[in-house]
């Protein structure tokens, strides 16, 4: 390849709006305005002009890969004419195919870190992956806002707040497209929620749909992302796969996306209406983008100029990363050791540390001599969630093993398991059966059929642990493992539900009286054989589990306790608390020693009753193949906890914006109210006046930090904001210094009391000062007028306040936004 044309290739793969000036770090303005019309290159063209309908239809939809790599997605190509299939891969923290990958820690984790150069290293790394592992499109980033605290894919986006989703969507975005693989961003839109996901009708008004979730789906268009993914949900009646309003008007029409859009995974739900409203593929098979449009166009219900439109879309994309004449790069190796220095280093910027009392952490001297660790998932690495963001580690280390080699030779790390997640050998079945790792032939059957004594009355969990079907469990005559609706049971989770040994685990808990209970397994080989396990645990194993715990507790110095909380997509939490009986251990753990720091590995937030009686907590969501070492680094004061919440944490149940309003969530009669309007998350609490149990923005530091000299000057169409930080402690640490905005007195649109406008992470050595200037951009200042429908601008004395979180304000000064000259729009 000559020189010219790989130079030309590269900034083909950034494309034209990608390389409007990325700063490296603070304020990403999304451009407001629709990028102008790329010409469709003649190749392309050329192109369409010999495809036949049925090749054209053959790229408009997925099928099987001959190759199976183990991906998501697969699009044939036309090699008569030279075009290469298209291989796609999930997903959101690293890529999901059979073989090993990077698995990068919960994009939750980096998004903690507010940090938008470290989104960027986070696409390049995925981006060569997904490269090197033979893919061509990558199924992320997830932009959808966190909106309700139980939805169970919080992990796998960023943020409630619509500016730091937006900052980090596309420098991820840039970051792996600059690699050659081809972005999807997903899911266009308001795919809020796991509940109900493939049906629920979002209803939501027009200014808070532009201003809340659709801000960062307008960044990553802006960012150049190839492909868009659209939602299982419905958006005010229409499904997001066939809405025109989105699709047509926003994406197309408002925002000049010139990529194409690729249906959720069985998301279509028609031929016509879909292609019309701006769909071009439909994944994973043809239901309605197969044999269905070869009909609608024979017979003319769709003009064969869509399919020539759609058609049109993909190829450009792919003709911009260089996959139709050749000039793509080479597909590089993996870079297991780049991949890996990466996931360690989000995960200690993004390590949140939420509570330190009498300096519990960072363990030093006495206390980090005589350690116990507590927990499954002390032991057992917690590495990513369930569901499509699921990736497969090459290695990760036990956190229990990071922690005792970090202590070094004359600590004692003593460990106990606290809760046992996946049980122990049955007692009592007669006849004697071995329900140990039962291997089954394939086609063969093996049944049981007998008795099971218990000897005391207490509360059993059954734990199934099996490769293959099922086994179906029945206990005095009932079903103990039925099959789960829908999804939840195909996306099993990550941690809890699966064995060390990879099998998939199910548990049923339930009363058990003494005496003798009727035990029948039967266990199908099938084809390809299969091994199970039946175990349990009762409430007399648990509570000697919580003993040991103690007692470990007690002959330590201070105690680390793993908690763990298990989510995926296709489900929703059903409760904030921890699950399983974790409460009651912290409870007593902690009252044994009150030096316990308990590491949070969950997915978003969780209540915490036990808060006033641990020393510490530590959030680490799912850190990531590294994050045993990462945990270890911020547990021992080897860095800074870098990272800062993006979501509220509510106290309670029933004190966050979807408590006690089910038309909010999870819906009603198939629909959910988006009723709360602009006041999501953050922007809740302050218009309700409630109090979170963390605010977004929280994270504290090993070092103080002092806010010095706010000032705030009109900087072209935006304000310049500019203050001072000086590290007022003695260890080197880290802030965010976070710019929240107050409402416009001009206008008579709903806004928030504060919103983040503008943040810099930074970090500084002992007594070092540094000056920062953060940018509040034009869109930062303006609403959504659902009048008018376009931005308004909010001039007036607007309140500028520099914090470290959305409640504590350390610096308040005001800024005068002069009006601007007619037509002029954010
Ligand atoms: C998820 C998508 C994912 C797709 C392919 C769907 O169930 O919602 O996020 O990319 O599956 O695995």
């Amino acid at each position: 390849m000559s020189e010219t044309v790989s130079r030309r290739s590269a900034l083909r793969l950034l494309g034209g709006a990608a390389m409007v000036a990325a700063a490296a770090t603070g304020t990403l303005a999304a451009p407001a305005r629709a990028l102008p019309s790329a010409p469709v290159p003649r190749r392309v063209e050329a192109l369409l002009a010999r495809l036949t309908l049925d090749e054209k239809i053959g790229l408009l939809h997925g099928a099987d890969d001959p190759r199976g790599l183990g991906q998501a997605g697969y699009v044939p190509g036309v090699p008569r004419l030279g075009i290469p299939p298209l291989r796609l891969a999930d997903g959101p923290a690293g890529v999901r195919v059979t073989a090993h990958a990077t698995a990068l820690p919960a994009p939750v984790l980096l998004a903690s870190a507010f940090d938008p150069a470290l989104a960027r290293a986070y696409g390049e790394v995925i981006g060569r992956e997904g490269r090197a592992l033979g893919q061509d499109v990558l199924l992320s980033p997830m932009v959808n806002l966190i909106r309700t605290p139980y939805a169970g894919r919080n992990f796998e986006t960023f943020s409630e707040d619509p500016l730091l989703g937006a900052d980090l969507v596309a420098e991820e975005i840039r970051g792996i497209q600059s690699q050659g693989l081809i972005a999807t961003v997903k899911h266009l839109a308001l795919n809020n929620q796991e509940k109900d996901r493939m049906t629920i009708d979002v209803r939501i008004a027009e200014q808070a749909l532009r201003e809340l979730e659709l801000r960062g789906f307008e960044a990553a268009v802006a960012a150049g992302t190839g492909a868009v993914m659209g939602a299982y949900n419905k958006v005010n009646g229409v499904f997001a796969c066939e809405n025109k309003p989105i699709l047509g008007d926003i994406l197309r029409g408002d925002w000049g996306f010139e990529g194409w859009v690729m249906t959720d995974w069985f998301a279509a739900h028609s031929t016509v209406a879909a292609l019309t409203a701006g769909l071009d593929m439909e994944m994973p098979s043809g239901n309605y983008f197969a044999d269905a449009l070869r009909r609608a166009v024979l017979d003319g219900s769709v003009p064969e100029e869509f399919v020539d439109r759609s058609v049109r879309r993909i190829l450009s994309v792919m003709d911009r990363f260089g996959l139709l004449d050749g000039s793509a790069p080479a597909r590089p190796d993996r870079d297991p050791r780049a991949g890996a220095r990466l996931a360690l280093d989000v995960a200690k910027a993004g390590a949140t540390l939420l509570h330190n009392r009498h300096a519990t952490l960072p363990l030093t001297g006495r206390a980090a001599r005589a350690i116990a660790v507590i927990g499954p998932t002390g032991a057992l690495p917690f590495v990513s969630g369930g569901g499509s963001a699921h990736v497969v580690p090459v290695h990760a280390d036990s956190p229990l093993d990071a922690l005792r080699a970090r202590a070094g030779d004359d600590a004692r790390v003593d460990y106990a398991l606290g809760e046992d997640l996946f049980g122990k050998p049955l007692p009592g079945t007669s006849p004697g059966a071995d329900f140990e790792g039962q291997p089954v032939a394939p086609r063969a059957t093996w049944t049981y059929d007998g008795t099971l004594t218990v000897t005391e009355a207490d509360e059993w969990t059954f734990c199934v642990h099996y490769s293959g079907d099922r086994p179906k469990v029945r206990l005095d005559g009932a079903e103990l493992f039925p099959p789960a609706p829908g999804l939840g049971e195909f996306f099993a989770g990550g941690l809890v539900g699966a064995a060390p040994d990879g099998l998939t685990v199910r548990r049923a808990t339930l009363r058990l009286s003494a005496g003798t209970h009727r035990l029948a397994v039967t266990a199908k080989g099938r084809d390809k054989g299969q091994l199970f396990r039946l175990r349990r645990t009762t409430g007399a194993a648990r509570a000697a589990d919580v003993a040991e715990a103690v007692r470990a507790a007690r002959a330590a110095r201070s105690v680390v306790l793993f908690a763990y909380e298990d989510a995926t997509e296709g489900a929703d939490r059903t409760g904030l608390a921890l699950p399983g009986h974790q409460n009651e251990l912290i409870e007593a753990v902690a009252a044994a020693n009150s030096r316990t720091t308990v590491v949070l590995n969950t997915s978003s937030c969780t209540t915490m009753p036990w808060l006033d009686r641990v020393g510490a907590v530590l959030q680490m969501y799912y850190p990531g193949q590294e994050g045993a070492e990462a945990t270890a680094a911020v547990l021992f004061g080897d860095c800074d906890p870098g990272g800062r919440l993006t979501q509220t944490f509510p106290v309670s149940d029933d004190r966050h914006p979807m408590a006690g309003n089910p038309r909010r969530y999870p819906g009603v009669n198939g629909t959910e109210e988006c009723s709360e309007g602009i006041h999501v998350g953050y922007r809740w609490y302050d218009a309700e006046d409630v109090n979170p149990l963390f605010p977004f923005g929280h994270g504290l530091s090993y070092t103080s930090f002092a806010y010095t000299g706010l000032s705030v000057r009109p900087d072209g169409d935006g304000l310049a904001v500019g203050f001072t930080v000086r590290n007022t402690g003695r260890r080197t640490g880290t802030t965010v210094a976070q710019v929240y905005l107050g409402p416009s007195p001009d206008l008579r649109l709903d806004q928030a009391r504060r919103a983040l406008a503008g943040y810099r992470r930074l970090e500084l050595g002992p007594g070092r000062a540094r000056h920062v200037s953060v940018r509040i951009s034009a869109r930062s200042l303006s609403s959504w007028d659902p009048g008018r429908h376009r931005w308004v601008l909010g001039t007036g004395t607007r309140e500028v306040s520099v914090g470290v979180s959305a409640r504590e304000p350390r610096l308040v000064g005001h800024g005068l936004v002069p009006p601007r000259p007619a037509g002029d729009r954010a």
